[in-house]
Formats: structure tokens, sequence, C-alpha cells
């Protein structure tokens, strides 16, 4: 953060405060993640964040550049991601057009105009190059690297250089460094193993489904229009369906949209019909689906029910 930047929420100081920085974006971290968030930032570290699908790993990187008040570069990553999409091009129509006025006016000769259009001018910035850049105001943006495990080796192999150095090389300009390194967030869900020699450089941390007392904290937060004994079935089924053998098994993200969607519909208590109409919302493989609708679903209520209704008598509940 910039000397005298008295609007910019400061860094914070200690891992309890790392906590109220993510509270105060609605993220519900356990102790362990808010440590690694912390000394990440305060290593100047990249946060590399792994586990299944929806447990809120991209988040993350979402709430710190709000509750830093930073920018937020986002590169998502898919297979074939290249150089040119994920670093710079060099904008060829304006380099074009650029060529031709100089050629019509003719006062510019064949060295100068080729050392022109191969300025900062007619380069297109893509998010590593973004990220690396002064910021406008605040500190540092927050640079999300989305999903690594679907982009390609040798891409990975490139990332390596920059989250080392914090610079990219140019030919035809030269290296461009960072003055200050970004907060980097590198999310995967492990489709493939990440190299080692990336992994290094980076705090890891494996984001794992939460437990059913944080979940629930997740509900508050995110599904405050749902009552309370309804998210407390809706936590406990959703915990024992983690535990049951599917294809897919629910993240926190479907957690959050069956109760919004449970909500929609006025329901106040689980019951099989609601369950197996709601299914959709949770479970997004119709083997899993078979697999729970009908009488295991019916078990898992019968036991949940259980569970919930000694859970409230428990003092303090
Ligand atoms: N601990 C949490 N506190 C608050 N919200 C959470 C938490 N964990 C997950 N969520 C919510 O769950 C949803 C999914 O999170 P997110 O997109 O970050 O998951 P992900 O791990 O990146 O999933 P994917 O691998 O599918 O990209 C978001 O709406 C997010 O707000
Ligand atoms: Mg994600």
């Amino acid at each position: 953060m910039p000397e005298g930047d008295k609007t910019a929420p400061r860094d914070p100081k200690s891992v309890d405060e790392t906590e109220a920085l993510l509270a105060r974006g609605r993220y519900v971290a356990d102790r362990a993640l808010a440590t690694a968030v912390y000394l990440a930032l305060k290593l100047n570290r990249p946060l590399f964040l792994e586990g299944e699908a929806g447990v809120g790993k991209t988040e993350i990187a979402k709430v710190l550049a709000e509750t830093l008040g930073r920018r937020l570069i986002r590169l998502q990553c898919y297979e074939g991601l290249d150089v040119a999409s994920a670093v710079y091009e060099w904008n060829y129509a304006r380099q074009m057009i650029e060529i031709r006025l100089a050629e019509a006016a003719g006062d510019k000769d064949r060295e100068t105009l080729g050392k022109d259009v191969f300025s900062e001018q007619f380069l297109i910035k893509r998010p590593l190059l973004q990220a690396l850049e002064p910021p406008l105001t605040g500190g540092p943006p927050v640079l999300l690297i989305d999903e690594l495990d679907r982009a390609d080796e040798p891409f990975e192999a490139y990332l390596l250089e920059v989250l080392s150095d914090w610079q990219i090389t140019i030919p035809e300009i030269g290296a461009i460094k960072a003055k200050a390194p970004p907060i980097v967030v590198v999310t995967s869900n492990r489709t493939r193993e990440i190299h080692d020699a990336l992994k290094r450089r980076c705090f890891y941390y494996w984001v794992d489904y939460p437990t059913a007392e944080r979940e629930l904290e997740i509900l508050k937060v995110k599904a405050p229009n749902v009552p309370a004994a309804l998210s407390r079935e809706i936590v406990a089924f959703v915990q024992a369906l983690r535990k049951q053998d599917l294809f897919k098994l629910p993240g926190v993200a479907e957690t959050i949209d069956w109760a919004q969607a449970l909500a929609q519909l006025d329901v106040v208590a689980l019951d099989p019909a609601v369950v197996s109409s709601t299914l959709g919302a949770l479970l997004k493989y119709q083997d899993d689906i078979a697999k729970i609708q009908g009488s295991e679903a019916m078990k898992i209520l019968e036991q949940i029910k259980v569970e919930v209704s000694a859970a409230k008598r428990r003092p303090g509940a």
C-alpha cells in the first residue's frame, strides 16, 4: 500500500486480523486457512489452493481483492492457453494502420518505423502483464490464476519464471519487472498434478469440505433468508451425502444453491418428496441422482432427523 494512502484498507497484521478480513468479505475461513492466507500475504508468496470443486478456492481471491481494496486480475486457465492470451499480444491491426499512415506521410525511415510499431502503445496487455504494472490506486493487484490444472505444462513452466522473478521479457521491448509483486492466488481442482517446482514457490493449502459447524456458518452468511432449523437439516444432509460413494460430491456452492432453492419453495423442513424433486441442485450426474433418489435419500433423512433433534437438545444449541 502506498505511503499516505489513508483510504485503502491495511494489510492484516496477524492471523486474527486475516480471519476478520475474510469475514468482512463474507468468507468463513477456519484457522488453518486464515494462517495460510496471512503467511502468503506476509511473505509475498503466491497462495496455491487445491481442493474439490465448489469448496471456495476462487472466492478467496475475490474476497481478498474486495477487502484489501485491490484490483482483481483473473486469468482463467484452459487447455491451449498461450502467451498471446495470458501475457501479451501485438496489436497487428493498429500496427498496420500506423505503417500505412507513416508511408502516406513519408516522414519516417524504415528503422524508426520498425521501432515505433513495437513500442508499448501497440501492445495488448493480457492478465499476467497487467498484474506486473504499477497500480493506478491502492496497492498491487490480486492476480487470480484460476484452475491451473487445465492449462498445459509448457504454460506452467512459463509461469514459474514469472512467479519467481515478477518479470516478463518481451523480445522487442526488454524485461518488464513489477515494482511490487501482486498478491497471487493459484487454484487447482487437481485433475492433474502441478509440478513440484511451481508448488515450491507457493504457500500450499488444501481446501477441504467444511465441517458441519463451518458449513452452517457459511449458510448463515450466504443464505440468511433460510430458516435456522432448515439450514441445520440441509447441512446434515449434505454432510451425510459426502460420505456416500458418488462420482461427484456436492461442494459448498451446491449447499448454498440447494438452501436457496428450498427457501424459494417455502420449504420449512426436509421430507422425501422435497429432497427427491430438488436433488438436481446438489448432484450433477444422473448416476449419482439415481443412486440417492428413493430409499437411500429416505435412509439419510431418517438418520439426519435423529442427529438434528439430538443436536437441538444439546446445551448451547
Ligand atoms: N468458506 C466459505 N465462506 C463463504 N462462502 C463460501 C465458502 N466456501 C465456499 N463459498 C461459496 O461457495 C461458492 C463456490 O465457491 P468457489 O467458486 O470459490 O469454489 P471453487 O473451489 O473455486 O470451485 P471450482 O473448483 O468449481 O471453481 C461461492 O459462491 C462462495 O461464495
Ligand atoms: Mg473456482
